[in-house]
């Protein structure tokens, strides 16, 4: 693989890092007295959390969650005497939340080995990691991780006994594909050259992933080239994770079978929807204690997560104005009532921006400039390169934390705005991310994703969930909510051409 070949793929890269904040990580637990350096590629820790002390906490707040998941309870229900997962390594990288832990307890109750890594720096609730290492299950999070160790608890998690690889991976935004991915090439490039290559990203996230398996490869020229072989699949958890799939499949370089969980109708067209719908204004209530009814709210995208955050906003009593690209979603918004423009046309008018695109760069250094006084930014996009965070700390506004997770910057002219999660999801970032009912729908399928990869082990490629099994998913959750589904008859079947057992709509079918 020449040198070209992993420029173009560390492009999928997000760019920003986090300043390093005042609140250090020196509670950080690692529950292990041996301090020796081991001869494995990273010293093998049982967990590394903030504080184990609240693991009872956290357990109550699971015993609560658990009855607003009936989706993972009833997969409970039907596999733990089967465990189909049994015999199977598994790693996640997703947010260490309460709800997480309840996905964690099920995969295990299947029958599989885990271990788990957040997938941001932010969004670990402690008192979830704690519960979980207390179960003696390896969890690797806390909150308020650097961009080092975030990496670091990302290997942690993909590295079990001897140095073993997972079989399975749980993943939220591809950063555990990514890392394997990457060091792979980078063992590719030094089987080729004979050398590794020199580092020369700018992008401080790309410098710390390229440390870390520069690390590695000291250690085993061939980890990651031996770990790939064991590897039976990933599902991916978010929109921008899926989009990094697609872009692996397009150049060729996927190098083993994912299951696209975001796109299964109980996933996208409700977590994304539906969660953010609520989790945003907690995000910015819990973070600015502010009113948000009159206030002008600037929404940048109109996709799923866009549709919720803008319904979110509308339904305080605030004026939304979103921003899109795409005609048919800025058509979608006008007929809801939304004004569309363009961002800089908006600048002036907005008291909150809220970013909702997967794609980067959307509010700039410039845009910032331009914004009113005591404007309030903010993204709800899986990655920070949604806003020119980087930038921001580089130019000469003034940054002042007011707490961790909320910042304020003061610009030459004396005009202020505030930055909340330091760009990452706020929702997560400043709260604790979606309601465990809709988590139980999105966290049904990634069980299903698991199970559907650990039986029948496909070859490379992107996988979605049967439209019976999303009808499945959804089944189980009306039961929760009171509401009674009315049945087919077998003249109505036939004649609208459907089984009264469903599947009641095509795969095509956008719901
Ligand atoms: N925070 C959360 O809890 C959460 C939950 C689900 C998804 N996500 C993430 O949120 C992001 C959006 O997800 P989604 O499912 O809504 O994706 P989507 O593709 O449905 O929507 C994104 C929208 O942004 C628009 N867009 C792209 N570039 C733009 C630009 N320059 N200006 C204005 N609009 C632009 C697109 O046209 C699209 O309509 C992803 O990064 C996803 O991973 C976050």
């Amino acid at each position: 693989m020449g040198e070209h070949r992993y420029k173009r793929s560390i492009k999928i890269l997000r760019g920003n890092m986090r300043l390093q904040t005042t609140e250090k990580n020196k509670l950080v637990k690692t529950g292990n007295k041996m301090k020796k350096q081991s001869k494995s590629i990273v010293e093998s820790l049982p967990f590394k959390i903030k504080d184990i002390k609240l693991a009872k906490l956290g357990r109550d707040k699971i015993d609560i969650s658990e009855k607003e998941m009936p989706g993972l309870m009833e997969l409970r229900r039907k596999y733990s005497k089967s465990k189909p997962l049994k015999g199977f390594r598994l790693t996640g990288s997703l947010h260490m939340t309460i709800e997480t832990a309840i996905l964690i307890e099920t995969l295990k109750d299947l029958g599989a080995d885990v271990r788990w890594a957040s997938c941001n720096i932010f969004s670990t609730q402690d008192e979830a990691a704690a519960a979980i290492a207390k179960t003696k299950t390896p969890v690797f999070a806390w909150k308020g991780e650097t961009l080092e160790e975030y990496w670091d608890c990302t290997l942690q998690a993909l590295t079990f006994k001897n140095d073993l690889g997972p079989n399975l991976i749980v993943d939220d935004g591809g950063d555990a594909t990514l890392l394997i991915h990457k060091g792979y090439e980078l063992e590719n490039y030094f089987n080729k050259y004979g050398k590794l290559p020199k580092i020369t990203t700018k992008v401080d996230e790309e410098v710390v992933i390229e440390k870390l398996l520069r690390k590695v490869h000291k250690k085993n020229s061939n980890h990651w080239h031996s770990i790939i072989p064991d590897i039976i699949g990933v599902s991916e958890e978010t929109t921008t994770g899926v989009a990094r799939l697609q872009q692996m499949v397009e150049d060729a370089s996927l190098l083993f079978p994912a299951f696209n969980v975001n796109d299964a109708a109980t996933k996208s067209k409700f977590d994304n929807l539906y969660g953010c719908r609520e989790s945003l204004a907690d995000g910015i209530k819990r973070s600015t204690e502010i009113m948000l009814a009159g206030k002008t709210v600037v929404v940048c995208g109109y996709g799923d997560v866009g549709k919720g955050s803008a319904q979110s906003m509308k339904s305080y009593g605030c004026k939304v104005i979103v921003t899109e690209i795409d005609p048919i979603c800025a058509l979608q918004a006008a007929m809801e009532g939304f004004e569309v423009r363009r961002l800089e046309d908006v600048l002036d008018r907005g008291n909150i921006f809220v970013t909702t695109t997967g794609n980067k760069d959307i509010i700039t250094l410039k845009h910032m400039k331009k914004m009113k006084d005591q404007a309030i930014v903010c993204n709800i996009g899986h990655f920070d390169n949604e806003i020119q965070v980087d930038a921001l700390n580089k130019s000469s506004a003034k940054r002042d934390q007011i707490k961790p997770q909320l910042d304020r910057y003061t610009f030459k002219n004396g005009k202020q705005i505030f930055l909340l999660a330091e760009g990452r999801l706020v929702n997560l970032g400043c709260a604790t991310g979606h309601a465990s009912f809709v988590m139980s729908t999105s966290f049904s399928n990634q069980v299903l994703a698991q199970v559907f990869l650990a039986k029948n082990k496909p070859k490379t490629g992107i996988y979605d969930l049967p439209r019976k099994l999303d009808e499945e998913v959804a089944r189980i959750h009306l039961k929760h909510l009171d509401a009674d589904l009315t049945k087919l008859t077998k003249k109505q079947a036939d004649y609208i051409g459907v089984k009264i057992n469903g599947p009641y709509k095509k795969d095509e079918y956008r719901y």
